[in-house]
């Protein structure tokens, strides 16, 4: 069986063959968030089922793709669909995406997700910079022998979103007037929603924010040595804060809030 390095030079030479070259940024775009890769410049865009070793996307209907190019100036790959543990892809295929990221030299990723708000001073339409994170997903992607080369067996996970990253994207929606807010996220596995018992732990617990993704996909970047960037986008207010929850409602929060998201990522690439 292949080890991981060996996949990803299969699936890096591939891609440098497309005409990928070196990647600053990896940017992963949560639910209804990837419009963000359509305003990349000089773009090539693949297909995940393209790609060697990827994971093919069977649940979602549509294909998702990787583009890569320029945004505010960077080298970006932007993952335009990302794949979810609740999907039934191992930790290690959720994750693989940040991998080649690393792989393709990025030294920062930019995480961004759809979710729950806890805190009872958000509501749907807020953007929160992650500040930290809670893994309630019941496992960790770097469960199993540790490949030295990519990263440590124990990654210190103290400073995981990174400070000098946190300030600055503060400091670009102050200047914008974007109201950020700033907080935990809880990651659980899905697909179903919590109930309103499981956010009243989370709120015990010091989260701020709940959802589906995001925590593997950081802590194989905290691994990887990336930095990392984390801007949620509220959508809803979490079970128990509202009559009932859905993803129509998830979809047209996004819709409603991705300008100012797509305003305040490109700003703020342009100073990390
Ligand atoms: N919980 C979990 N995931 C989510 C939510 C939520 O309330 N909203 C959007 N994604």
């Amino acid at each position: 069986m292949k080890t991981l390095s060996e996949k990803l030079q299969e699936t890096t030479q591939f891609l440098k063959e497309k005409g990928i070259g070196d990647v600053e940024f990896g940017l992963i775009l949560g639910s209804g968030l990837g419009e963000l890769a359509d305003e990349i410049e000089e773009a090539v865009a693949i297909a995940y089922e393209e790609i060697p070793n990827f994971p093919v996307s069977t649940v979602t209907g549509h294909a998702g793709k990787l583009v890569y190019g320029t945004l505010s100036g960077r080298k970006v790959l932007a993952l335009q669909g990302r794949f979810h543990y609740y999907e039934g892809y191992a930790m290690t295929t959720v994750t693989y995406p940040v991998r080649v990221m690393a792989a393709l030299s990025a030294h920062s990723v930019v995480v961004t997700n759809a979710c729950g708000g806890v805190n009872e001073t958000f509501k749907p339409g807020d953007l929160m910079l992650i500040t930290d994170h809670i893994n309630f997903m019941g496992t960790n992607p770097l469960i199993g022998a540790n490949e030295e080369d990519l990263g440590p067996r124990f990654p210190d996970m103290s400073q995981a979103y990174t400070g000098d990253y946190r300030k600055k994207v503060a400091e670009v929606a102050q200047t914008r007037g974007i109201d950020l807010k700033e907080g935990v996220y809880m990651g659980f596995s899905g697909p179903t929603y919590e109930t309103p018992a499981e956010i009243h732990m989370a709120r015990i617990l010091g989260a701020d924010a709940v959802g589906m993704s995001t925590v593997p996909e950081v802590i194989v970047a905290v691994h990887n040595g990336l930095k990392v960037l984390g801007i949620s986008c509220i959508t809803n207010l979490a079970a128990g804060m509202q009559a009932n929850l859905n993803h129509t409602e998830v979809v047209e929060t996004t819709e409603r809030v991705k300008a100012e998201f797509k305003e305040l990522i490109k700003e703020t690439l342009a100073v990390l």
